[in-house]
């Protein structure tokens, strides 16, 4: 058979899916390597070099990072997703976009299987091959670390040190960093080894994508971001003007970066019921949620951001973090979304400093839903004072009738 591999690349694992290539080699499998260039750090020359060496057909490295920023990044500014109260998604959001590709790649070099370095215990996992049935439910899936044959005889480090060893896999000398960390253009994640004790504070060195806010620049920092219904599409700076996509988000990231803004430390509840922890760095996004929620404060109508808070987004980003992507709920709920994001057009004048991002300002000619004329203290336009007496007097039936229930049963 031939298979394509979702290769983890050189620079932070590189041990586990060469042995996956080894060994689907030696199994009698023709591979094909694929790794998706979405924002991470890596040794590409590196990788290509490695794959082959250790007997992969082919080394396919794609870069996605516009298709995800637009396709998706910019879906999730518009919708605020988070997941959990907390979790901003990052590693959620790539898997869709390095799934598609991964079976576009397969369909390209005649692969009809597809493999990837996933762990039995863990979402990706599930966001993986969720999105490869739907993107192409004739291709065959095979999971390793799910198999027993290969769980036994990899049963620890030592195992997987020891094949290398006698497979001519090259192991990094460099020692690995005690988590494990995923990468891309929206986040760093760290999980995993000294982090499993939820109460190991993450040491200093751990962050890779903003600064220690206690090091950030002692002055803060001013930019705006323009946004066109929902989307960002212009970020001014003291230094100029940006307005393509990528290097408008990787802008972002630099700002929140070099002021130490977007670190979250959480325990969340994976889709398959574990409970695990994780630190996340997640500088440009983070600015980008808080400008775009601001935004819609001034220009979006009450209901419908109450509809949206409690479904769209709620259901969107769980979609998301449980790997149902390319699924019917979503293109439902996108409409939903795309819609309610029909005002959402102003700029919002933002500051970033030492680990924390304020709003300074914002505005908007797309919508008269705000008025200043109306909010006014000073005014008696509009609507008149002694109206709201009936309204007030109206609400408070109900609870009149609770008051005196309370009195009548003799509880406070
Ligand atoms: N817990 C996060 C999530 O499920 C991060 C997962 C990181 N994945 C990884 N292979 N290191 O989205
Ligand atoms: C993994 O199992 O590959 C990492 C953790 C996760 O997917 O949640």
């Amino acid at each position: 058979g031939r298979v394509c591999l979702a290769y983890s690349g050189v620079r932070l694992t590189g041990l586990d899916t060469s042995t996956i290539l080894k060994w689907l080699i030696l199994e009698g499998y023709t591979v094909v390597c694929f790794l998706a260039a979405i924002g991470q750090e890596e040794d590409w020359a590196e990788v290509e070099k490695k794959a082959l060496a250790l007997g992969a057909e082919r080394m396919v490295i794609e870069d996605l990072q516009r298709e995800f920023v637009e396709e998706i990044v910019f879906r999730a500014i518009q919708c605020n997703a988070i997941y959990e109260d907390r979790y901003l998604l990052g590693t959620s959001l790539a898997r869709p976009i390095i799934a598609r590709a991964q079976v576009r790649v397969a369909e390209q070099y005649n692969c009809d299987i597809l493999s990837h370095g996933c762990t039995g215990k863990g979402n990706d996992q599930v966001r993986f091959e969720l999105a490869f049935k739907a993107c192409n439910p004739k291709m065959k899936v095979i999971a390793p670390w799910r198999m027993p044959e290969f769980i036994q005889k990899f049963q620890g480090r030592a195992d997987l040190l020891k094949f290398a060893a006698e497979n001519n896999i090259p192991v990094s000398s460099s020692p690995k960093a005690p988590w494990s960390m995923d990468d891309n253009l929206v986040h760093c994640s760290y999980e995993a080894g000294v982090l499993e004790d939820p109460d190991h504070s993450p040491p200093k060195e751990l962050w890779t994508r903003t600064v220690d806010p206690i090091d950030a620049p002692d002055v803060p920092y001013n930019f705006t971001i323009h946004f066109e219904k929902g989307i960002p599409t212009k970020v001014v700076t003291p230094e100029g003007e940006v307005t393509d996509s990528v290097a408008l988000f990787k802008l972002l990231n630099k700002i929140g970066h070099d002021n130490g803004v977007g670190r979250i430390d959480i325990v969340e509840n994976r889709f398959i019921g574990l409970k695990s922890r994780g630190c996340y760095d997640t500088p440009g996004l983070t600015i980008a949620r808080l400008a775009h929620l601001d935004l819609e404060g001034l220009v979006m109508d009450a209901k419908v951001r109450k509809l949206r808070d409690q479904f769209v987004t709620i259901e969107w980003s769980h979609c998301l973090y449980n790997g149902m992507y390319f699924s019917p709920e979503r293109e439902f709920l996108e409409n939903s979304l795309v819609y309610s994001q029909e005002s959402v057009t102003g700029e919002v004048r933002m500051s970033v400093y030492k680990g924390a991002a304020y709003v300074l300002g914002r505005k908007s000619d797309a919508s008269n839903l705000y008025s200043q004329e109306d909010a006014s203290m000073d005014s008696l336009e509009g609507f008149s004072p002694m109206d709201t007496s009936g309204f007030i007097a109206i609400q408070a039936i109900r609870l009149e009738k609770y008051g005196l229930q309370k009195i009548k049963d003799g509880k406070p």
